[in-house]
Parts: structure tokens; sequence; C-alpha cells
């Protein structure tokens, strides 16, 4: 299973620059909830944004500079490497994966995932990052809950539909 988390406003924005356009502490404390334990796959500018490794979680981050390093996150400069890399992983300890941006990565690794994790933000707000158009004919909803400033729903794709 390859899992996919992002938040997204009314008009499909992730991003404004290099930070996120909104600041909602509970969509944080549920992104915490989700992703602990995992391994993370992210893009070079998610991890600048970010500021530094996710503690309690393995941090992939995507470069293609050979040289890039930082303390406590493994790099890879291909996704192929990065994802088989995650699998073998998972092998062995059974934790989940998740692509947790930005739009690049999101973009790249679409057509694997099989489990979404939509935090819908009420509102539309100023940005230049959009999330990709994304086809859920071939998922269900598991889960789905209200929140104050989001809707959270949770797709999982339908393996049965052949
Ligand atoms: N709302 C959300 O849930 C959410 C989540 C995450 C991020 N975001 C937002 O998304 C935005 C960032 O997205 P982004 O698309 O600009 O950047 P990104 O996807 O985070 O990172 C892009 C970088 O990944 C590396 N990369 C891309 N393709 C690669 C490949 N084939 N091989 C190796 N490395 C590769 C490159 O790093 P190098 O340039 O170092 O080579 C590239 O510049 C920010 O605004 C952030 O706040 C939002």
């Amino acid at each position: 299973m390859l899992s996919l988390i992002v938040a997204l406003d009314e008009n499909g924005v992730i991003g404004n620059g290099n930070t996120m356009p909104w600041d909602i502490p509970e969509d944080l404390s549920l992104f915490k909830e989700i992703t602990t334990g995992s391994i993370i796959i992210m893009g070079r500018k998610t991890f600048e944004s970010i500021g530094r490794p996710l503690p309690n979680r393995i941090n992939f981050v995507l470069t293609k500079d050979k040289n890039f390093f930082h303390k406590d996150v493994q790099v890879f400069n291909c996704p192929n490497n990065a994802l088989n890399s995650a699998y073998s992983l998972q092998k062995n300890s059974n934790q989940k994966i998740f692509i947790i941006g930005g739009r690049t990565i999101y973009n790249y690794f679409l057509p694997f995932i099989t489990e979404f994790h939509f935090s819908h933000i009420k509102g539309k707000y100023s940005g230049d990052i959009f999330f990709p158009k994304v086809n859920l004919s071939n998922f269900y909803i598991k889960d789905k809950k209200e929140f104050k400033e989001f809707t959270y729903v949770h797709y999982i794709k339908n393996t049965c539909n052949l």
C-alpha cells in the first residue's frame, strides 16, 4: 500500500511560495497522528519548508543535488530508488509509506497511490501551488470526519473492481 496525505483548499491550493497558505493546528495534529511511525517521502522544497526532519518517522527527501546532506534524513536522487527502499523497509517493519508532498512529488507518485488522506480546507486561500487532478473513480470512502476548518476524507483503492 502506498499512501498520500495532503491538505487542499476549495480551489486545490496546497502551497503559497514555499509555505503553507494556512495555519490550522488541528490539521497538523491529524497529520502527526496519521503519519507517526511511518516512512514519509517528500521533495526537497517541502523538507526545507518544514525546516527539520519530522520526529518518530523515517524521513526520505528527494533532490537532484548529489551533495545534499542532512542529519537524520535519507536522501534519494531518484523517486524509484526512494520507493524501492521504502518497500524494502516496509517488508521488515510493516511501516506505512506516505507521500507527503509537495506538488512535484505528488505528481510523480500519483499513479501508484492506493490510499488518499485528504484534508479539504474550508474556504479559498491565496496560493500558487495546486494539487494535481485525481481520478477517484476506483476508490471508496473509508472514513470521513468533520472538523471546524476542514473535512477529512480517507479513500482506499477498490481492488475488487475487475
Ligand atoms: N498542503 C499540503 O498538504 C502540502 C504538503 C507538502 C507541501 N506543500 C507545499 O507544496 C509546495 C512545495 O511543492 P513543490 O512542488 O514546489 O516542491 P517539492 O515537491 O516539495 O520539491 C521539489 C523538489 O524535489 C526534488 N525533485 C523533484 N523531482 C525529482 C526527481 N525526479 N528526482 C530527484 N529529486 C526530485 C527537486 O529538488 P532539487 O531542486 O533539490 O533538485 C525539486 O526541486 C510548498 O508550497 C509547500 O508548502 C503543501
